[in-house]
């Protein structure tokens, strides 16, 4: 590669996208990926003298406050890591030329009607979390000149929480299970966010990035909470894996209420990224099996 980075700055690279992106992201340049304990993002004069420290040409951003539910009664906390703490990091991008590829959610949309999103509609987030995170979009646009932003949806790894691996564990410990069948999305893998982000930034390294700008970052495909745990299911009992479970029923969001609202619709449109590097992104099936296959082997 004819030209790196000199310093990048992967923010919770403990995550599921943050860790997928230390890795990837590692042709680039030398990663800087502080733990919570080396800095604390919530600590706004931590961020400053680290930044000053270290100087960064390339930051980028998938620390979040992700606690959906928890985010209504939490809401300062959630506003610094997902609004403030974006801002911040823009601010100083823009002032010392560095390139900040940032991260948002599904959960800005008001999850309307049955089409999928395009980056150009008016989102209108229904809890706090999608309110903190929509005003950390608008502050990155607002206050630097070259970014990206990447909207994705339903995460999941072979690490951390998330809902594959929630079912794993339940299936293999309870004989029933009622699952969310009334809202629609599109099950993403870290993995595949990270390498999609890994050639966006190699594009800006060979002096053709793509636009600034919000970037919706999906697998292809929709299904709903109860598709994507029957085909996890589906997929455990190909590898073997002995599940207890016997009964796969569906609810529907109303019998399933949850102190923060959640989108009926989640469907994100990915020409306009698809367009921009000229790739096709995976579908959401394909790549669960890929994972699942690795994880369980
Ligand atoms: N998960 C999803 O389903 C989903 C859906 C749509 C969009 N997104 C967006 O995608 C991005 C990545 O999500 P993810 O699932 O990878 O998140 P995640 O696994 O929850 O990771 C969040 C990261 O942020 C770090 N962090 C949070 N507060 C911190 C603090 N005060 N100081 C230092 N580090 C802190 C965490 O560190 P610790 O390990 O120390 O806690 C962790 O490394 C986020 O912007 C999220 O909003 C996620």
């Amino acid at each position: 590669m004819s030209k790196t980075f000199k310093s990048i700055l992967v923010t919770g690279g403990s995550g599921q996208v943050g860790y997928e992106l230390c890795r990837a992201l590692s042709a680039f340049g030398s990663i800087l990926a502080p733990s919570r304990d080396e800095l604390d993002l919530s600590d706004a004069n931590a961020v400053d003298v680290y930044l000053a420290k270290h100087q960064p040409d390339l930051i980028v951003n998938p620390a979040a406050w992700t606690a959906v539910d928890a985010a209504e009664t939490h809401q300062n906390e959630a506003t610094r890591l997902n609004t403030a703490l974006p801002a911040q990091l823009a601010k100083y991008a823009d002032k010392h030329n560095a390139y900040l590829v940032h991260y948002s959610t599904d959960y800005v949309y008001a999850g309307t009607g049955d089409k999928p999103w395009l980056e150009s509609d008016t989102p209108a987030p229904l809890s706090v979390y999608g309110q903190t995170k929509l005003a950390g979009d608008q502050a990155v646009v607002h206050h630097c000149k070259n970014h990206l932003i990447f909207r994705t949806s339903w995460v999941y790894a072979d690490r951390g929480n998330n809902f594959l691996k929630t079912m794993l564990k339940l299936g293999e410990q309870r004989d029933s299970l009622n699952i969310v069948n009334d809202q629609f999305g599109a099950p993403t893998n870290a993995r595949m966010i990270a390498q999609v982000t890994a050639l966006a930034i190699y594009r800006k390294l060979l002096n053709q990035p793509i636009e600034s700008g919000v970037y919706h970052l999906v697998n292809n495909g929709v299904t709903n909470w109860y598709g994507f745990a029957e085909a996890i299911f589906k997929q455990a009992r190909l590898n073997n894996l002995p599940l207890k479970l016997d009964k796969l029923g569906g609810i529907s969001t109303a019998e399933f209420p949850t102190p923060a609202a959640r989108p009926a619709n989640s469907r994100l449109n990915v020409s306009k990224l698809e367009n921009a590097l000229g790739i096709k992104l995976p579908n959401w099936q394909q790549q669960l099996e890929y994972t699942l296959n690795s994880y369980l082997k």
